[in-house]
C-alpha cells in the first residue's frame, strides 16, 4: 500500500477534467444518509463494528469518547503569546493581511477554499487563525492534513513554535509516530491517518475544523477525504455539532472541487489571497538536453555559483538517485570546476545591483527528498555556515509543501517521476516524464520569495509549450483496490456514486472489485450476474467479515489476505516478516546509483561487489536458493532483529538501516491489528472459494525476466510466483518466489492444459491458456486459500 507507507515524490499541480455522471445523487449510498431505510442500519454496523474492534493501529494515545467539558477537566483556552520576532515576521505574510475576510468566510460558511501561492502563509498561519477565533475551545480540536509525513511534522514543530506553545497542544500523528495527547488544540496529520479515523468515528467528533491541505496536490487521500467530508460537514451541522471544512490549494484551479455540484450542490466560496511574490526572469535554454539533463544541470548550477550574485539556489530533480549523485560527489567538486564550453546559456544580466558573485565562497550542498532522515531535513530551514553559499538538491517536495528560506536562483529539469500503473496487465513502472506547465510555474515561483530571482529551465520555450496544462489527479491513474476496500469498509457499497472530486475510471473500479472479489474481501456478486450486468448495477458488491479485517489491516488487500491465511495457518509471524518487508520495500543498499565520474564508478563497483556478496549471503542462506526472495527478505529481517537492528549491522550487510526500522514498526504494527481482529484461529474458514470465472487475474502476453537482484536470478525454477512486474529495460518480476510444479493442478487447475504436452514455450512467456510458467502472486494468494493445510515455513 504505497500511498499509506511512503510519501509520494510527485507532487505537482494536478488537475483533470470533471467527472461525468452528476446526474446521480452521489448521496444515494453514503453510509450517513439518514432518511433512506436501511442505510441507517449499515452505519449502526459500521459503528458497532469499530467499536468492537481493538485499537489496531498503534496511534498514539487518544481519548476514546469526543472531549467532553466535565468540572474536573474543563477546556482551557491558552492565550496565544508570541515572541516580538514572531510576530513581526507573521505580520509580512500575504495571509495575514486577509485574517479578517477568511475568517468571517469560516463563520458563515461550512466549508471555505483558501487559495495562495506557496509560502503565503496558509499552512502555518489558518491553524493559528482558527485557535485565536476559538474554534479549539469548545471540545473540539483543529485537524490539519498534509499528504506527506516530512510536512506533517515540520508544519506541527513550526505552528508550536510560533504559538509558544508545547507540543501537548500543537501535535501531530503519522502512521507510526505521534505526540497526540488529550491536551491537543491543533493536530497535525497525514490524510491516510485521518481517513483512518473516519473509519472509527464516522462524524469526526473530535474534530471542530478539518483543514485539507495542498488540495492542488490531488493526492488520492486527498480526494477521498474531501468526498467524504462534503457529507460529513452537513450531517454534523444537523446534529448540532458544528463542523468546518476548509481546503487549501496553492493554485488557483479549484474548479474540481467547487464546480462539481455532486460534491457541493451550492459552491463553497474561494477566498485568494494575493501572493506577495517578487518577479522571477525565467531563462530556457535553446535546446533541450535528452540524456544527461543531470550532468548538464550540475554545470548549470556551478555557471550560476560562480558567475551570479549571492543568492541560495535550488535545484529541482526527479528522484532520490539523481539527487544522490549531486550529493556530497559531483557538487562537491564545484569550487574546482571550469567553465569550458559556450553550450550553457546563462544570461549575465548585469541586474538589478552591484553585487558580484564571489567564486571563492563554497557552495554549501544539502540534498532533499522524502525518505531522507528528518534531522537531515530540518538542515535546509537552518542558514547556511556563514561565507557560503546555500544549494538545495530537491526532488518535487520542494515544489509547495516546504519553503525553503533565502533562495534566489532555480534549476529545473523540468520532469517529474511518476509511478506508471497499467491496469490490464497490473506491470508498474516508474517513468521520468515532463512535468506539467502548472508544476514548472510552482518550481520557478520559488526564487521569488524574498527578492527577485530567476530560474533556469533546462529545456526550450518550445518543449514547455508542449507540456500539459496541470497534471492528472494521482486517482486516475493507479491501482484502487485499496481505496475502494476502505470506502467499502465504510459501508459505501456503490462506490461509483461516490463524490469523487475527480472519479477514477469505470474500468479501474470494476478491476479493483473483482480482485477484492477472488480475494474474499467482497461477497461474490449472483452467479447470473455477468459482467455487464456488474457494471450496470454500478459494482457495488458489500464487504465481507474477512474484507473488514483486511481493511483494518494497514497494507495492500493481497498482502492483508496472506495476513489473514498467515494467521489461519498458525505462521503468523513469518508472514509478518515478509509482507512487511514487501510493503517497505528496497531493503538493500541501492546497487544501481549511476555513478557521477570514473573515480566514483569504480568505487562503486567495488561496494556494488561487496553488496552484491551480501546479497547472495542472504540468498544462500537456508532455504532461499531454492525458495527464492521471500525467504530472502525473510532472512534479513529475522538475521537484523537478532543481531538489534543496529546501524553498524545494516552497513555491514547491506541492509537499509531506515527501511529496516521502517519494517520493525510495521510488524509491530501488523501484529496488533492481525491478533486484535482474528483473535480466534479460524474465524475466515467459512469464507469459501468461488470456482474460476472468465474474469481472472490479468495474464501478460509479454515475455517477462526475473530481475538480476533477485535470488533465482541465476538458477531460474521452472515456475514461479512474483510480486510484482516492473518495466524497466525489460519487463522485470521483482521478488520472485519458486513454486513446485505438483502444487499447480491442485491449487491453479484453471490455468492447465490436461492432455499432450503442448510446444514448448518460450522461457517465462505468460500465455493465456495452457501452460504458464509464472503467475501474479494475487493468483497465487487466491488459489492457496483453497489449500487444507499448507506446511509451515
Ligand atoms: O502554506 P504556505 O505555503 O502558504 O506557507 P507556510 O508554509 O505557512 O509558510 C509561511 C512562511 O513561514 C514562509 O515564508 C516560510 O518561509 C516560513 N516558514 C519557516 O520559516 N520555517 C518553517 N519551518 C515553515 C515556514
Ligand atoms: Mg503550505
Amino acid at each position: 500500500n504505497k500511498a499509506m507507507t511512503d510519501e509520494v515524490e510527485d507532487g505537482g499541480t494536478v488537475i483533470s477534467s470533471l467527472s461525468g455522471d452528476s446526474g446521480d445523487n452521489g448521496e444515494e449510498d453514503m453510509a450517513t444518509t439518514e432518511s433512506q431505510d436501511g442505510k441507517q442500519e449499515h452505519k449502526e454496523e459500521a459503528v458497532a463494528h469499530s467499536n468492537e474492534q481493538k485499537e489496531v493501529e498503534t496511534c498514539a494515545p487518544e481519548p476514546k469518547e469526543p472531549p467532553v467539558k466535565t468540572p474536573s477537566q474543563p477546556t482551557v483556552f491558552i492565550p496565544v503569546d508570541r515572541l516580538p520576532e514572531i510576530q513581526e515576521a507573521r505580520l509580512k505574510l500575504p495571509v495575514l493581511a486577509e485574517e479578517q475576510v477568511i475568517m468571517e468566510a469560516v463563520r458563515e460558511n461550512p466549508c471555505v477554499v483558501l487559495c495562495g501561492q506557496t509560502g503565503s502563509g496558509k499552512t502555518t498561519q489558518m491553524p493559528q487563525f482558527l485557535y485565536e477565533a476559538g474554534y479549539a475551545s469548545g471540545g473540539g480540536i483543529i485537524g490539519i492534513t498534509e499528504p506527506r509525513r516530512v510536512a506533517a511534522v515540520s508544519m506541527s514543530h513550526r505552528v508550536a513554535m510560533e504559538m509558544n506553545l508545547p507540543p501537548q497542544v500543537v501535535s501531530y500523528q503519522i502512521r507510526y509516530e505521534g505526540n497526540v495527547t488529550s491536551d491537543t488544540k491543533i493536530k497535525f496529520m497525514t490524510d491516510g491517518v485521518l481517513l483512518k479515523e473516519i473509519q472509527k468515528d464516522f462524524l469526526l467528533q473530535h474534530y471542530s475544523v478539518v483543514i485539507i491541505d495542498e488540495a492542488h496536490e490531488r493526492s488520492v487521500y486527498t480526494d477521498i477525504l474531501i468526498g467524504l467530508l462534503s457529507r460529513i460537514v452537513p450531517l454534523r451541522n444537523k446534529k448540532g455539532l458544528p463542523m468546518k471544512l476548509i481546503i487549501m490549494s496553492a493554485t488557483l484551479r479549484v474548479e474540481d472541487f467547487t464546480e462539481n455540484t455532486k460534491l457541493f450542490p451550492s459552491p463553497p466560496p474561494v477566498i485568494k489571497v494575493d501572493a506577495r511574490q517578487f518577479p522571477v526572469s525565467v531563462h530556457f535554454n535553446k535546446r533541450t538536453p535528452l540524456d544527461d539533463y543531470t550532468g548538464e544541470i550540475f554545470h548549470k548550477t556551478c555557471k550560476i555559483h560562480r558567475m551570479l550574485p549571492p543568492g541560495g539556489i535550488l535545484v529541482f530533480l526527479t528522484g532520490q538517485a539523481e539527487v544522490h549523485t549531486g550529493d556530497e560527489d559531483r557538487l562537491a567538486e564545484m569550487g574546482d570546476y571550469e567553465y569550458n564550453g559556450s553550450d550553457l546559456e546563462l544570461d549575465d544580466d548585469g541586474e538589478d545591483n552591484d553585487e558580484k558573485a564571489d567564486p571563492s565562497i563554497p557552495l554549501y550542498v544539502l540534498p532533499l527528498y522524502s525518505l531522507l532522515a528528518p534531522e537531515q531535513q530540518a538542515m535546509v530551514f537552518r542558514p547556511p555556515p556563514p561565507g557560503t553559499r546555500l544549494c538545495v538538491v530537491a526532488t518535487n517536495v520542494a515544489e509547495t509543501s516546504l519553503t525553503i528560506p533565502g533562495v534566489k536562483y532555480v534549476v529545473d529539469c523540468g520532469r517529474v517521476k511518476k509511478r506508471h500503473y497499467d491496469r490490464v496487465t497490473g506491470v508498474s513502472s516508474f517513468l521520468v516524464s515532463w512535468t506539467s506547465q502548472a508544476s514548472a510555474n510552482q518550481r520557478a515561483g520559488r526564487a521569488g520569495r524574498t527578492e527577485p530571482g530567476h530560474c533556469y529551465r533546462l529545456y526550450s520555450s518550445a518543449v514547455f509549450g508542449d507540456f500539459s496544462e496541470f497534471s492528472e489527479a494521482e486517482i486516475t491513474r493507479r491501482p484502487v483496490e485499496d481505496l475502494l476496500l476502505q470506502m467499502k469498509d465504510l459501508n459505501i457499497d456503490k462506490v461509483v456514486n461516490f463524490p469523487f472530486p475527480t472519479a477514477p475510471s469505470a474500468e479501474a473500479l470494476m478491476a479493483a472489485e473483482q480482485l477484492l472479489v477472488s480475494l474474499g474481501a467482497l461477497k461474490e456478486p449472483p452467479r447470473t450476474a455477468r459482467v455487464q450486468d456488474m457494471k450496470r448495477a454500478k459494482i457495488c458488491c458489500p464487504i465481507t467479515p474477512l474484507g473488514r479485517a483486511m481493511a483494518s489491516f494497514p497494507v495492500a488487500p493481497r498482502y492483508a489476505k496472506m495476513l489473514a491465511l498467515g494467521k489461519q495457518q498458525d505462521c503468523l509471524p513469518y508472514v509478518i516478516a515478509v509482507v512487511a518487508a514487501m510493503t517497505v520495500r528496497e531493503i538493500f543498499e541501492d546497487l544501481e546509483r549511476p555513478a557521477a565520474s570514473e573515480e566514483e564508478s569504480s568505487k562503486l563497483a567495488e561496494n556494488k561487489a561487496r553488496l552484491m556478496q551480501m546479497r547472495r549471503v542472504w540468498a544462500g542462506q537456508g532455504p532461499s536458493l531454492q525458495l527464492g526472495d521471500l525467504m530472502v527478505l525473510m532472512g534479513a529481517v529475522g538475521a537484523c532483529e537478532y543481531a538489534g537492528c543496529t546501524p553498524n549491522f545494516c552497513e555491514q550487510n547491506g541492509l537499509r538501516y531506515k527501511a529496516m526500522l521502517e519494517i520493525r514498526r510495521l510488524r509491530g504494527q501488523l501484529t496488533n491489528a492481525v491478533n486484535a481482529v482474528c483473535s480466534e484461529v479460524g474465524v475466515f474458514v467459512d469464507s469459501k472459494m468461488a470456482p474460476p470465472t472468465e474474469n481472472q487475474t490479468p495474464l501478460l502476453d509479454d515475455t517477462v525476466f526475473i530481475h538480476p537482484s533477485s535470488a533465482l536470478f541465476k538458477k531460474p525454477p521452472e515456475f514461479v510466483v512474483y510480486q510484482e512486474v516492473m518495466e524497466t529495460t525489460k519487463m522485470y518480476m521483482r521478488v520472485v518466489s519458486a513454486v513446485e510444479s505438483e502444487w499447480i493442478p491442485q491449487l491453479l487447475p484453471q490455468y492447465c492444459h490436461f492432455g499432450p504436452p503442448l510446444e514448448t514455450p518460450t522461457p517465462w512467456l505468460c500465455p493465456s491458456t495452457g501452460t504458464i510458467k509464472c503467475l501474479s502472486t494475487s493468483t497465487f494468494y487466491r488459489v492457496a486459500w483453497q489449500l487444507p493445510a499448507v506446511e509451515r515455513a
